[in-house]
């Protein structure tokens, strides 16, 4: 199979964009950019999201109990930017604070899940994780899109 095509392929699907966070067994805070968020279930809440398995953090989502995931707004572009990048002080930009649930979560963001964590999968290179909704709070801003490796705002409604 054609690698690179097979990129390309997968690229032309628009999803959001969030910063998935958890706070590591040394108390540091820890996120990063992820666009593999996706529902999954209403009854029970379900979400899930994958890490790859090169990651300096996943050693930290493997001992988390939670983890929480910040839905961006168009305006959040930077933060996705920042905590895609090996920026040393991710957490210096945009308003965070530790949720109900004990997780760093982000003011303005367009949606917050604070998760428990019930299952971990190896996915090929990537680590699976699907966790139980505790906690959400939701606002209208614009949400950020990404696809083809660029950010998008979004269209007109259909
Ligand atoms: C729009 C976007 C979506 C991303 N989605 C994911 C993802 O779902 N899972 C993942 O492991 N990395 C994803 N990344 C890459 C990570 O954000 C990037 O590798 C980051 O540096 C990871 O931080 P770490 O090296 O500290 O783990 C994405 C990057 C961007 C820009």
């Amino acid at each position: 199979m054609d690698k690179r095509r097979l990129r390309t392929a997968l690229g032309r699907f628009a999803t959001g964009v969030t910063i998935v966070s958890c706070v590591d067994e040394g108390g540091r805070w820890v996120g990063l950019t992820v666009s593999s968020f996706s529902s999954l279930s209403l009854e029970p809440p379900l979400v899930l999201w994958s890490l790859r398995q090169e990651s300096p953090n996943l050693a930290a989502f493997e001992a988390a109990p939670r983890f929480a995931v910040n839905v961006l707004a168009e305006a959040q572009i930077g933060l996705s930017r920042r905590f895609a990048s090996s920026h040393d002080h991710r957490f210096g930009e945009g308003e965070w604070a530790l949720g109900a649930h004990g997780q760093p979560v982000l003011k303005d963001a367009v949606a917050v899940f604070e998760c428990e964590t019930v299952t971990r999968q190896d996915a090929g290179d990537h680590r699976l994780y699907i966790g139980r909704v505790l906690a959400f709070a939701e606002h209208a801003h614009a949400p950020l899109l990404y696809r083809s490796g660029h950010y998008h705002s979004l269209g007109e409604t259909l």
